[in-house]
Formats: C-alpha cells, sequence, structure tokens
C-alpha cells in the first residue's frame, strides 16, 4: 500500500523501514566525520511525521529523523512533490528551528541535477531514495553516482515489477514497459521477464538492478529481506548501495540487529 491510501497512515512495514535508516545514520556520520562537509538527500521527503495505522502513534518519517542529526550535516534537502506535504515540511523545519534545512517542491528526477551541482563531488553525501511506486528514473542513479553517494534505496517489487509484469506475456502493457524502461534505464530486462519463471523472477530483476548499479561504480550492495504485509504479499526491499567497504559492513551490522528484533522478516 502506497503511502497516504489514509492521507496521514503508514504501516508497520514502513515503520521497520524507517528503523533502518535510524540505525544507520549516526553511524555513517561517525564514519564520515573528518569531511568537512556533509549533506542529506531525501528524494521522495513525505510530510516529515506520519501517524501509525494501527496503534495510531506519532511517528517520526524520515525527514523527522535526519534533522535530529542536522549539526552534522551541512545542509539536509527534501524533495517533495505534493505542495501540501511541503507546507508539512515546513512546520517541521521551524519546529526543529533546522536553518540548513532546504525543501524542493517538485520531481526528484528533475530536482536532483540541481542540487548536486551545489554539491562538492567528493562531499560524503546520503541519498535516500524511498518512492511509493515506480517514480525513480535509473538516470537519477546515474547522476547521484558521479558523487560521492551513498544510497538507501527501495526497491519496489510489489508496486512496480509485479504489477507491471503480467504472468500472461500477452497482457503486458506499452504502458508498463514504459515505465520499466525508465525504472531500469534500458529495455535488457524484458529477455528475463521472457525467459525466467514466475518464481525467480523477482531475485532475477532484484540482480539485473543491483549489477546495473555496481556498473555505475557503486561496488558494495546490502539488499534486506522482503518487506511483508503480515499474511499479504510481498512489498518490497530495501537496497544499500555505497562505494566503501566500511558503509558495507556497518549496513551489514544495521540489518542484523534490525532483523532480530523486527516482526516483519
Ligand atoms: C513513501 S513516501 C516517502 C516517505 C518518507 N521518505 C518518510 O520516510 O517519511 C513517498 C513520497 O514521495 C512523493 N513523491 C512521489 N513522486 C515523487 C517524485 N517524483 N519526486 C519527489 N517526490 C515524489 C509522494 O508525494 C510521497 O510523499
Amino acid at each position: 500500500m502506497a503511502y497516504g491510501e489514509h492521507y496521514d497512515e503508514i504501516g508497520q512495514w514502513s515503520v521497520d523501514k524507517l528503523k533502518f535508516i535510524e540505525d544507520y545514520l549516526p553511524h555513517y556520520l561517525r564514519a564520515t566525520k573528518k569531511a568537512y562537509h556533509r549533506y542529506y538527500i531525501d528524494c521522495f521527503a513525505g510530510k516529515g511525521k506520519w501517524i501509525h495505522k494501527d496503534t495510531k502513534q506519532i511517528i517520526d518519517g524520515s525527514p523527522a529523523i535526519s534533522m535530529k542529526y542536522k549539526d552534522q550535516f551541512t545542509k539536509l534537502f527534501y524533495i517533495e512533490m505534493d505542495t501540501d506535504r511541503c507546507k508539512s515540511l515546513e512546520e517541521l523545519v521551524k519546529e526543529n528551528n533546522c536553518i540548513n534545512a532546504e525543501i524542493i517542491n517538485g520531481d526528484c528526477n528533475i530536482e536532483i541535477e540541481g542540487i548536486l551541482n551545489r554539491i562538492h563531488p567528493r562531499a560524503p553525501t546520503f541519498v535516500f531514495v524511498d518512492p511509493s511506486a515506480d517514480q525513480v528514473s535509473f538516470l537519477m542513479m546515474e547522476k547521484l553516482s558521479k558523487w560521492k553517494t551513498e544510497l538507501f534505496i527501495l526497491f519496489p517489487y510489489q508496486m512496480t515489477i509485479r504489477r507491471y509484469l503480467p504472468v500472461n506475456i500477452k497482457s503486458l502493457t506499452d504502458w508498463g514497459v514504459e515505465r520499466l524502461n525508465k525504472f531500469f534505464g534500458t529495455n535488457e530486462w524484458i529477455n528475463i521477464y521472457k525467459t525466467t519463471s514466475r518464481n525467480y523472477l523477482l531475485d532475477k530483476m532484484l540482480k539485473f538492478y543491483t549489477n546495473r548499479l555496481k556498473d555505475l561504480g557503486y561496488e558494495y550492495i546490502h539488499i534486506s529481506d522482503v518487506f511483508k504485509v503480515h499474511g499479504g504479499p510481498d512489498l518490497y526491499m530495501m537496497i544499500w548501495v555505497g562505494k566503501h567497504p566500511v558503509g558495507e559492513k556497518i549496513m551489514r551490522k544495521v540489518y542484523e540487529n534490525q532483523k532480530e528484533q523486527l516482526s516483519l522478516f
């Protein structure tokens, strides 16, 4: 389920996803503490805080989590397409007196270029790529890879791959093909779709995607287990990619700790 079925509510699987970023960020900041400048980019920022769908508790979204570390980042960029959500983000910025935050109301695939041009290519930059469906174009990944970035990416299996790849190839739509070409940055995925049994399709598509990220220079990759709704379908997995082995080591540790604690794996 996308964020916003009930506009402000999120499910436990999203809370668990956020826990990874919450746990990773302090380690990331420690590992990069010698850098003169450091940046945080939230490509799909959302509205800052949410309400837990079941418990009705207030949950910090990625902007609220990252603002806890505002003093350690040179600048924090929040890109969000929805104007109302940008207004909520402005409130959050005020509440936290986060003077080094900047909210950009727009499409991250377009806005990213302008942001990167303001960042030194060798300044450590953490990028959270948390779409609700298929909105990430591979072109954005290509742009990000030219900077000293680490990315934490939601791989939208249920919301994209599964939806656009019907069991019967005759039902494949031009629309789905176009979206997947943009998502993978190539049409080569189609051969995998044609030749892979349904049981292995997710693994193969995931491998194809992460290999493409590797080709961009993200040598180190860590993939989470599948996030699921209890008794429901596989939703997505979280991919961490970076260019430094220390990042991978930290992320592996964070995943292992989380796995012990979380209910969804
Ligand atoms: C899954 S939510 C983000 C949740 C947020 N990262 C958090 O943890 O609180 C996805 C958000 O991306 C926004 N969005 C969708 N397409 C976008 C795009 N192309 N560029 C920027 N924001 C987009 C949606 O309005 C939605 O608020």
